[in-house]
């Protein structure tokens, strides 16, 4: 039985971050709304320079200073905020790391899924070539319109992940549940900055896609959910996730505990919906938080909008307390300088045309930015720090 998994993950935010409770005060909203209701404390906020690719390069040069690029075969990258309709975020994240010409380089879509469907390719991949290592990105700034329901549920964040063949975080099991279902609950037009949502259809559509895709799961001969131990759910916000649990247990009839999933709410709490990288920040809370998960496995519910859901899982690795770095996760979280309502505003009208040429502010501390627009053409440069 394959082992392949997730060797070793990296996260990256933005600068700037919104307390809910001041979004709350300004839309005369009662801040418990956001606080419990929705479940989310914080949003991460893009400054000028930085965006999707400035993310996934931070996040990822860090995870190969310490893994190197031997053996490096792919870079994949999930989003659903592209800055580009034909070049790849992998492309110039290829560029801005100087990784070697033999790294293949693709860019994968399928709303807040693309992140799962890019982990198994990498699977795929390392299943062929067993001596191969893939990076796998997942990167996104969730958007809404200014005054909607979705704005308290913006945020933004990348986790950088190394696949291998002999993983030391997350081995990932080879049943996999799958589910399909065309559905208008959530999307971006190719001509809007911002998302258009059906937010009470997004949220049956989320569940239904939760059933159908623990239904295939089990058909197939995937653990009982009495064998797994922690879960953790896609969550464009944490309440979402406490419901799919809810949904879980109901429809398997089988009781699980709060307590399995609760570690993996507290960095999705902090940096808002992430889209693509959701799940995936959600694991790095769950393994960060807890020191017994050795040998546990872990059910992972991933759901992208539009709609495709995989349920799958994964086992623990009996080393990832050597590799996970939980003081380095919160420090991302920690370092990110306060803005308020107002700036905020500033920030998300500020949207650059690519019909002229502009330089943006420097702003970011991270060790990439986005320079701005010349020639109609993005440019990134490195920070140096
Ligand atoms: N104190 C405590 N709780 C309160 C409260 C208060 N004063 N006021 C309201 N609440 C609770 C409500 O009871 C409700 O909780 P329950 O759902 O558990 O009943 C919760 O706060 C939210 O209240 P509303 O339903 O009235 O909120 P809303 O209609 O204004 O917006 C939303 C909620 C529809 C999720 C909206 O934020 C939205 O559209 N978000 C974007 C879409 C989204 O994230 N959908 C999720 C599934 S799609 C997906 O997962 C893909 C993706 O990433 C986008």
């Amino acid at each position: 039985m394959s082992t392949a998994g997730i060797h070793d993950l990296e996260l990256a935010t933005t600068h700037h971050v919104l307390d809910m409770a001041d979004l709350a005060a300004a839309r005369g909203v009662d801040p418990n709304k956001y606080l419990v209701g929705i479940g989310q404390s914080r949003m991460s906020v893009p400054a000028p320079d930085e965006d999707v690719v400035t993310m996934a390069a931070t996040a990822a040069s860090r995870l190969l200073e310490r893994h190197g690029t031997e053996d490096l075969r792919a870079l994949l990258v999930a989003t659903e905020t592209g800055v580009d309709q034909s070049k790849a975020v992998a492309t110039f994240v290829h560029g801005m790391l100087g990784l070697p010409s033999s790294v293949r380089s693709v860019e994968l879509k399928q709303a807040c899924y693309g992140g799962t469907a890019a982990l198994q390719m990498a699977l795929g991949i390392v299943a062929r070539e067993p001596s191969a290592r893939v990076l796998v990105i997942s990167t996104d700034v969730a958007r809404y319109a200014l005054g909607t329901p979705g704005e308290p549920t913006q945020g933004a964040a990348a986790v950088a992940m190394l696949v291998t063949a002999e993983p030391a975080l997350l081995a990932i099991e080879p049943v996999s549940g799958l589910a399909t279902i065309d559905v208008d609950d959530f999307w971006r037009p190719n001509d809007s900055t911002t998302a258009v949502v059906d937010g009470a259809l997004s949220m049956g559509a989320y569940q239904n896609s939760l059933t159908a895709a623990w239904d295939d799961f089990a058909a197939r001969g995937g653990a009982p959910i009495e064998q797994i131990d922690r879960f953790v759910h896609h969550q464009p916000f944490t309440k979402m996730a406490r419901k799919a649990h809810m949904t879980l247990a109901r429809h398997t009839g089988v009781r699980l505990s709060g307590a399995q999933m609760e570690s993996g709410l507290a960095y999705n709490r902090e940096l808002g919906n992430s889209y693509t990288a959701s799940l995936y920040v959600a694991l790095a809370s769950l393994l960060d938080a807890e020191d017994d998960l050795a040998g546990k496995r872990v059910g992972l519910f991933s759901y992208g909008s539009g709609s495709v859901g995989e349920f799958f899982t994964g086992i623990v690795g009996e080393d990832y307390l050597a590799v996970r770095r939980p003081e380095a996760d919160r420090a991302v979280i920690e370092d990110r300088v306060p803005v308020g309502v107002e700036e905020y505003m500033a920030l998300h009208r500020r949207v650059l045309s690519s019909e002229e040429d502009a330089e943006t502010p420097r702003v970011t501390r991270a060790p990439f930015r986005f320079a701005g627009i010349q020639g109609r053409a993005r440019r990134y440069e490195a920070t140096g720090r």
